[in-house]
């Protein structure tokens, strides 16, 4: 999810670079750096923060050269240091590497690369790549960079310049995107197109499994495998500018929903063993005994993340047979709990930086509780603040309403609870396989989720003139319910409350007339059969029902509408009848011509209390 950017022409690659960081800053920005060739080697220029500091010091201290790479930094492995911004350069400093994606493999590298006499500056998994360029000691640079990234597993897109090859760059590309842009005289690479638009906007879209290797004058690109020439079609970009940040799509929520297939399987990534034996989560190593010998576990969030912490509750004590619930951290942090010995507190946030959350985790802290943090934002407060945690590598989100942060936070929130699970041994090794498998599916499921899309935005459009609504859903859909109710509040600025479906009766019941539409979240799950009653009750006060369900279902009958997901393990249930909430949601705010990625008096990020 960070930005990359080269440049070869017969300019200065410096300001260009600067100005394409810029422009990709929006994807996240916690560190920046840039590498020119100046002839004689190269030449490092990077800080923590924003780009605008790394403009200060190349200001300060001028780096000539007309062949570069540069890139803004979202964190992934290890705090947003200097040390840690990119570029990354081997021993020598003679070859230097911007990279986007995980690398799976980098601890088992590193630990190899180290004992063969290379010598690390950084705690990224990146680093390794520039070591194991440099140690193939075969020019050209193509040749190095491809017999290195056979030693890689994970996802990459890499730019490389050598101070031994003047005016060559070479890109590869293995599930992080990578476009070339072909200018006059001068050619460009980017991971986003609003980085190259203001030069080119004739491309060449480098695909999994192939490199780019160019310098002023041209550009070949190369199958990383056979090391042939691959025919590509150059291809004019249409998007203006906004459009581009916007990958296309009309808003960031949109596509940061369009995103979810990738970033699911982003938060997995590298989490898995092998022939789904298990999990494995690094940042928990040193609070294994804490996770075995667990008492009691007590979540705390605000929002969206109060909703996926709800769920994770439910995981655990599923999994772990732990008893485990949920807290607002804005009531809990008042409330004087009683904390016991053996009590985890977890603080989920996106942001890692909502007050509430942070009081609450100190709160724990003070009491002596071990505090663990599950959290989008690599070095933020709540990572900081907490004993060890879990990340959920979803890439910065921009839309104020949380989506893809959302489906990252249960999908983080599963991988833990097996992972705890494990430590308490109360799984079978048939069941962790049974989960695994499940979840592993979950990118492609969601995909299927997402081609409904057309008929979602229909029934938006069928749905615009209520002004009420109500979500309903039991068990693991009562979360969803909620969400689902409160992304249509956020977004449409219409009155929507989720409730459990069983609670209707108490009171929600005596709203149902044929004015309110009613969405029920009823997948063939534990309590399919309750809410299935719970329909009918509506439906006899003429509600107007609208399902999200399973195949195959006894609800699409009763229902007046209804909207299908793929099955799964109840527990992951949530992260696939979400997405349509998510879709009605943004499709009746932009009907109703709302600022959906802004929504009045909403903040991404709530700082104050
Ligand atoms: C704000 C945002 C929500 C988010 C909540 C908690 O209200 O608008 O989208 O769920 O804060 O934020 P956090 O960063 O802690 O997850």
């Amino acid at each position: 999810m960070c930005g990359i950017v080269a440049y070869v022409g017969s300019g200065e690659a410096a300001p260009i670079l600067l100005a394409g960081l810029e422009r990709l800053e929006y994807r996240g920005y916690d560190s920046a750096g840039l590498a020119i060739q100046n002839g004689q080697g190269l030449e490092l220029r990077r800080v923590a923060g924003r780009i605008e500091g790394l403009n200060r010091v190349v200001a300060e201290n001028p780096v000539a050269g007309s062949a570069g790479i540069a890139h803004t930094r979202w964190a992934t492995h290890g705090p947003p240091t200097e040390a840690n911004a990119h570029p990354h350069i081997d021993t020598a400093g003679e070859i230097a590497v911007v990279h986007n994606g995980i690398i799976e493999n980098a601890d088992l590298l590193r630990e190899q690369l180290i004992r063969r006499g290379h010598q690390f500056r950084s705690d990224t998994d990146s680093e390794v790549l520039a070591h194991l360029i440099s140690e193939q000691k075969v020019p050209p640079l193509q040749l190095a960079v491809a017999r290195a990234l056979r030693l890689v597993e994970g996802t990459f897109g890499i730019a490389v310049i050598s101070a031994n090859e003047p005016g060559r760059i070479v890109c590869a590309r293995r599930g992080s995107p990578l476009m070339i842009g072909l200018g006059r005289g001068a050619i460009y690479a980017a991971s986003d197109a609003s980085a190259i638009l203001p030069y080119t906007r004739r491309v060449l879209y480098l695909d999994d499994g192939e490199m780019a290797v160019f310098d002023a004058t041209g550009c070949d690109i190369v199958c990383m495998e056979a090391l042939t020439k691959v025919d590509k079609p150059i291809q004019e970009i249409e998007w203006d500018l906004q459009e581009a940040e916007r990958g296309g799509y009309s808003h960031f929520m949109l596509k940061e929903i369009y995103e979810q297939p990738e970033t699911i399987a982003q938060t997995m990534r590298g989490r898995i063993l092998p022939g789904s034996t298990g999990v494995r989560l690094g940042g928990l190593r040193d609070v294994a005994p804490a996770l075995r010998d667990a008492k009691r576990v007590i979540f705390t969030a605000c929002g969206t993340s109060w909703h996926a912490a709800a769920i994770g509750a439910n995981l655990l004590e599923e999994l772990c047979r732990v008893p485990a619930t949920v807290e607002y951290a804005s009531e809990w942090r008042y409330r004087n709990p009683v904390l016991e010995e053996g009590t985890l507190v977890i603080g989920v946030s996106q942001s890692g930086e909502t007050a509430d959350t942070l009081a609450a985790i100190e709160l724990a802290r003070e009491r002596g509780c071990t505090t663990l943090g599950i959290v989008n934002t690599v070095g933020s407060s709540v990572a900081r603040l907490t004993d060890a945690g879990v990340y959920l590598h979803c890439g910065p989100e921009i839309g104020v309403a949380s989506t893809k942060a959302f489906t990252s936070q249960v999908t983080a929130m599963a991988l833990f609870a097996l992972c705890m699970a494990d430590k308490r041994g109360v799984l079978s090794e048939q069941e962790v396989c049974g989960w695994i498998d499940a979840l592993q599916a979950l990118p492609r499921q969601v995909e299927e989720v997402l081609e409904q899309a057309e008929e979602i935005e229909a029934l938006a459009q069928r749905l615009l003139s209520h002004d009420n609504f109500l979500y309903l859903g039991r068990g693991y859909s009562y979360p969803v319910a909620l969400e689902g109710a409160l992304k249509l509040k956020e977004i449409s600025y219409v009155h929507a409350e989720g409730f459990s479906a069983a609670e209707m009766k108490h009171g929600p019941i005596a709203l149902i007339d044929e004015n309110m539409p009613v969405v029920v979240v009823a997948p063939r799950d534990a309590t399919y059969a309750k809410v299935k009653s719970n329909m009918q009750e509506v439906k006899a006060r003429g509600g107007r029902l609208i399902a999200v369900t399973t195949h195959p279902n006894g609800v699409a009958e009763l229902a007046d509408e209804v909207l299908f997901v793929p099955h799964t393990k109840d527990g992951l249930l949530p992260i696939l009848t979400s997405i349509p909430l998510q879709l009605l949601a943004y499709h009746i705010g932009v009907l109703r011509e709302c600022d959906v990625d802004k929504p009045r008096n909403l903040a991404k990020s709530v700082t104050v209390e």
